[in-house]
């Protein structure tokens, strides 16, 4: 199995439907889904068939504009009406990667530029608009790749948390990125540790599957295990991915990013977060304002596992993200560059000239 051939998400190709790759049943099935209901899309979000910010964006891009071409009207005010509340849906299914709602705003301001032309018209540019986030999302992620393969160094041991990889994007993933990229440049001489990312397991499910997969060097570990694997000295960066980064660095991840930051700052590690820029979120000071996302107790007490693993009636306390402190982070890895500190004047230099900032 390569990875890198497997479609997250994609729009049929008579524009029917978006078929989506069903992660939930990954590694065990690889079943694609075919859904055109704007309940289904939601539903499909809201679950983690499709997760990882960048692929969400693109799942709610072509999903608004599946669901925006169905709606029967020749009057522009009528179908922007349409739109906003077929908009305001999609980015209530998850509140945390900012990629959603810079996504449909991406759609939004395509739909308003446009106030000019029929409505037909519009509905062919929503869907051009949506395949363009998605082509870029592909370009991006190749950037990241090879900026990120430029710090590695033969013999390296790499730690990565959760499923930063080509399932959570279009192609190459973020903090896989540059291991695919290490491949294409004939390099093979490296280890991957994914840790397995309690509750959901997007690391053993998802990483692993798709690195092993790729023929490259990999080893799961609990995520308990990562202060161990550190200090036997086998590791000598981080890369992880992001669903949200403040003005200040401050970055959201899966939850149990920021304590890989912590162990790394104690052993001296590197971390590196893997950004596309649409995942910077200047209009938030600090990781403080970025909503998590609380989910589903029964996730941690019984998914998973054949039998319920916790007492009935227990409290659980189960956010699906964290926020690691921009002072644990050595570099924010972007496709127009590598960020160092201070982030807020790194960020600034990124947009220079970039309208919505
Ligand atoms: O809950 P998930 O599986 O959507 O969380 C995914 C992550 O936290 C990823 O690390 C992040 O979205 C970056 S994906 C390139």
């Amino acid at each position: 199995m390569n990875a890198l051939e497997l479609n997250t998400v994609r729009l049929a190709e008579d524009r029917s439907c978006l078929e989506i790759l069903d992660q939930t049943l990954l590694p065990g099935t690889v079943k694609v889904l075919r859904v055109d209901k704007i309940e289904d899309i939601f539903e499909a979000i809201r679950y983690l068939r499709v997760r990882g910010a960048p692929a969400i964006g693109v799942c709610a891009a072509y999903g608004i504009a599946l669901t925006a071409s169905r709606v029967e009207t020749e009057d522009y005010e009528a179908f922007l009406a349409s739109f906003l509340e077929q908009k305001k849906y999609l980015a209530s299914s998850r509140p945390t990667a900012v990629n959603l709602f810079w996504a449909l705003d991406r759609m939004e301001r395509a739909l308003r530029a446009n106030a000019d032309r029929t409505v037909e018209e519009i509905k062919t540019i929503l869907f051009d608009e949506a395949q363009a986030i998605r082509d870029e999302d592909v370009a991006i992620s190749r950037s990241i790749g090879e900026i990120g393969f430029g710090l590695m160094k033969p013999g390296d041991g790499i730690l990565t948390h959760c499923n930063a990889g080509t399932l959570a994007t279009a192609k190459y993933g973020t903090a896989t990125a540059p291991m695919y990229v290490a491949l294409e440049h004939g390099m093979t001489d490296f280890r991957v540790y994914c840790d397995e990312t309690r509750p959901l397991l997007q690391g053993a499910r998802l990483t692993a599957f798709e690195l092993h997969g790729a023929g490259i060097d990999t080893t799961l570990i609990c995520d308990n295990m990562a202060s161990t694997v550190m200090k036997s000295g086998l590791v000598n960066m981080i890369f992880v991915g992001c669903d949200r980064v403040a003005a200040n660095g401050d970055t959201a991840n899966k939850i149990g990013t920021s304590g890989v930051a912590v162990l790394a700052k104690h052993y001296g590690i590197p971390f590196y977060v893997c950004a596309p820029s649409s995942t910077i979120d200047m209009s938030i000071r600090t990781g403080e304002q970025i909503p998590i996302e609380e989910r589903d107790a029964s996730e941690v007490t019984e998914m998973w596992y054949k039998e319920r693993m916790a007492p009935e009636g227990v409290k659980v306390y189960n956010p699906a993200f964290d926020v690691t402190d921009h002072a644990l982070i050595t570099g924010i890895i972007t496709e127009k560059g590598l960020c160092r500190a201070p982030y807020e004047q790194a960020f600034k230099e990124l947009f220079i000239g970039q309208e919505g900032k």
